[in-house]
């Protein structure tokens, strides 16, 4: 099983969307590993960012990132890098198409509202970033209906 790093943007908590963007990964079948409510301090949104360091966006971006908590999460399920990113929709929010979250809550590129990682690499950097090894809380659900 893969598991990737989600971040719930400020907008999120702003807008009292938490458990709207949440129920839909659960009700797609990934599953919580990691769950965290945090303020994130400068170097921590500069570290997750970095790869955007000197583009024209990144100062809004880290502005944005600062104006209030967020949620970090790890979410479990086959292929969770590839899926958790098309359920999050395009970065461009003109292209996010009605049904991803990006689509059906943001408007702007920038606050575009959630993070999901892109690659199995960069989850295991963004988890380091957030969430220590026994944050991670194995659990079972072998015997659910559901699979
Ligand atoms: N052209 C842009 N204008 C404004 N903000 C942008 C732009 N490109 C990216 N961003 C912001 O920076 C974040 C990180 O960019 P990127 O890693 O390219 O996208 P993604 O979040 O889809 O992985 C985006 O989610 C978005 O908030
Ligand atoms: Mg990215």
């Amino acid at each position: 099983m893969e598991r990737t790093f989600v971040m719930l943007k400020p907008g999120v908590l702003q807008r009292r969307i938490v458990g709207e963007v949440l129920r839909r990964f659960e009700r797609k079948g990934l599953k919580i590993i990691a769950l965290r409510l945090l303020l994130l301090d400068r170097a921590t949104a500069e570290a997750h960012y970095r790869e955007h360091q000197g583009k024209d966006f990144y100062e809004k971006l880290l502005e944005y990132t600062l104006s209030g908590p967020v949620i970090a999460l790890i979410l479990e399920g086959e292929d969770a890098v590839s899926l958790v990113r098309r359920m999050a929709g395009p970065t461009d929010i003109r292209e996010a198409p009605p049904g991803t979250i990006r689509g059906d809550y943001a408007c702007r590129t920038r606050l575009n509202i959630v993070h999901a990682s892109d690659s199995p690499a960069s989850a295991e950097r963004e988890t380091a970033l957030f969430f220590k090894p026994r944050d991670m809380v194995e659990w079972k659900d072998e015997n659910s209906p559901w699979f």
